[in-house]
């Protein structure tokens, strides 16, 4: 009989190329966007097919806001109106939806919504879904760091007992699993201050497909990629 895949329990992905696949169709970015939520719901439905128990999504990096007002107005609207029109489906499917990132930056409007969203769906328990919004991994970090140093003030044996496990449950993906498999599409081959800390075993994938091109195929494909990769952590097996 044939050994049983292994599936990773955390899958995690760095969406590009939005902007080059509209431009080869000589179209606006954001028709790369809308057409890049399609990639989303293709790449969530399989996650539930094949047991994988969390998707996370880079969505908005704390570095995009420096992109036109327009792209961003788009960006922001795109996820306010996919969040919205997916509830059933999440519902349906048992998705649990979690927005992490830099929240303070977001419009009242859209943190009411996530809100809203991750309150109806919290005790969904098929996959989670998390979506990375204004988020770097150096402003996590940072803000870890933070909230260490306010909880220590100065207490140098407590500074001195701090652990690799404080910053795990001070980052903003505290009682999330580390990713095992990071992919990132588009061909680009870097992590871009992404999951800095929490990337530190993962495996990466890196697609030559642009994001809207991504579909379950190329997810099935990369789940197959990362069941025959040796993961020793360092260690000799
Ligand atoms: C990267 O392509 C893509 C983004 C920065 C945005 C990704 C967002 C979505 C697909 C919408 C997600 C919505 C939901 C609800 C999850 P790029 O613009 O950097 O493309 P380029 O590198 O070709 O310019």
């Amino acid at each position: 009989m044939e050994a049983e895949k292994r599936i990773p329990t955390h899958v995690s992905i760095i969406m590009d190329g939005n902007g080059r696949w509209a431009r080869e169709r000589g179209r606006e970015r954001v028709f790369g966007h809308f057409e890049g939520v399609e990639s989303v719901r293709a790449c969530t439905e399989a996650s539930v097919e094949a047991g994988v128990r969390y998707l996370s999504l880079f969505a908005f990096s704390e570095e995009n806001w420096g992109r036109p007002g327009e792209e961003v107005d788009a960006l922001m609207k795109l996820m306010f109106k996919s969040m919205v029109n997916e509830f059933e489906t999440f519902m349906k499917n048992r998705v649990r939806f979690v927005v992490l990132g830099n929240r303070s930056r977001l419009s009242e409007t859209l943190n009411a919504a996530i809100d809203d969203m991750m309150a109806r769906t919290a005790s969904n328990d098929q996959l989670t879904l998390i979506l990375f919004l204004s988020y770097s991994g150096k402003w996590d970090i940072l803000q870890a760091a933070r909230a260490i140093a306010l909880e220590c003030a100065g207490d140098p044996e407590r500074i001195d007992a701090l652990d690799f496990s404080d910053i795990d449950s001070h980052l903003v993906t505290a009682g999330i699993p580390d990713p095992d498999l990071i992919i990132r599409t588009s061909g680009e081959q870097r992590l871009s201050n992404y999951l800095l800390w929490q990337g530190a075993y993962s495996e990466f994938i890196f697609s030559p497909l642009l994001w809207p091109d991504f579909r379950k195929e190329a997810y099935f494909d990369a789940l197959d990629e990362f069941a025959k990769r040796d993961r020793r952590y360092g260690k000799v097996k």
